[in-house]
């Protein structure tokens, strides 16, 4: 039986995730979508961590892919590190399959393994609700993006073994690439 199979993404996914995101971004006006280039700019950069960028595989094709990049909040006594999601996408041939549930859970696992707090999204609440997001405004967390309400939103991990206290209020800052999306 052919199962999904969730992993990090390796150098040769670097072709089938620019393929996957074209199709799954694409539109009529666009020749190339904004992802595309985004997630190329961001690899390579210190926001990219190479546990969180997340495929899903299906058959041996790469049909889905959640990443994880690093950002800042700032707050009043200082910064502390959080993640921002983005892009998720799945192939138009694999859509409504579970697989995009599947390898957004299996990134935010991973970053609850590796001790993270909080991962902040702009996106539609009907989607990202599922994995507990809610609006990141009413948590005192601004951003760029913070006008837009309820697609502005964030969720708090579960503590790791540490144990960490709090997550404090304050403004995430987005490193460059995310100014094109
Ligand atoms: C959004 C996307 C990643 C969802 O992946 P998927 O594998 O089709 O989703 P799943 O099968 O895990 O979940 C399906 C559920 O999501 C909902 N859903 C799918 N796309 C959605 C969207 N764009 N907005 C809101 N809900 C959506 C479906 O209604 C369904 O809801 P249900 O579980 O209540 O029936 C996929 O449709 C996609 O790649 N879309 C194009 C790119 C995109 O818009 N990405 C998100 C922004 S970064």
């Amino acid at each position: 039986m052919t199962t999904l199979r969730l992993r990090p993404e390796d150098p040769a996914d670097t072709g089938p995730i620019r393929r996957l995101l074209a199709a799954a971004f694409a539109r009529p006006d666009v020749r190339s979508p904004p992802e595309v280039g985004f997630v190329e700019e961001l690899r390579g950069t210190d926001a990219w961590i190479p546990e969180l960028a997340m495929v899903a595989e299906y058959g041996g094709e790469v049909v889905g892919y959640a990443l994880l990049t690093r950002v800042r909040l700032v707050h009043p006594t200082g910064t502390a590190p959080a993640l921002a999601l983005g892009p998720v996408a799945v192939a138009p041939h694999r859509q409504r399959l579970g697989h995009g549930t599947a390898v957004v859970q299996a990134a935010l696992d991973a970053a609850t393994e590796l001790g993270e707090r909080l991962v902040v999204v702009l996106g539609d609440p009907a989607y990202y609700r599922r994995f507990g997001f809610t609006r990141a405004d009413r948590m005192g967390l601004s951003s760029p993006w913070s006008g837009l309400g309820e697609p502005w939103q964030a969720l708090v991990l579960p503590p790791s073994a540490s144990g960490e206290g709090p997550v404090p209020r304050g403004e995430v800052r987005f490193p460059p690439p995310w100014s094109k999306i």
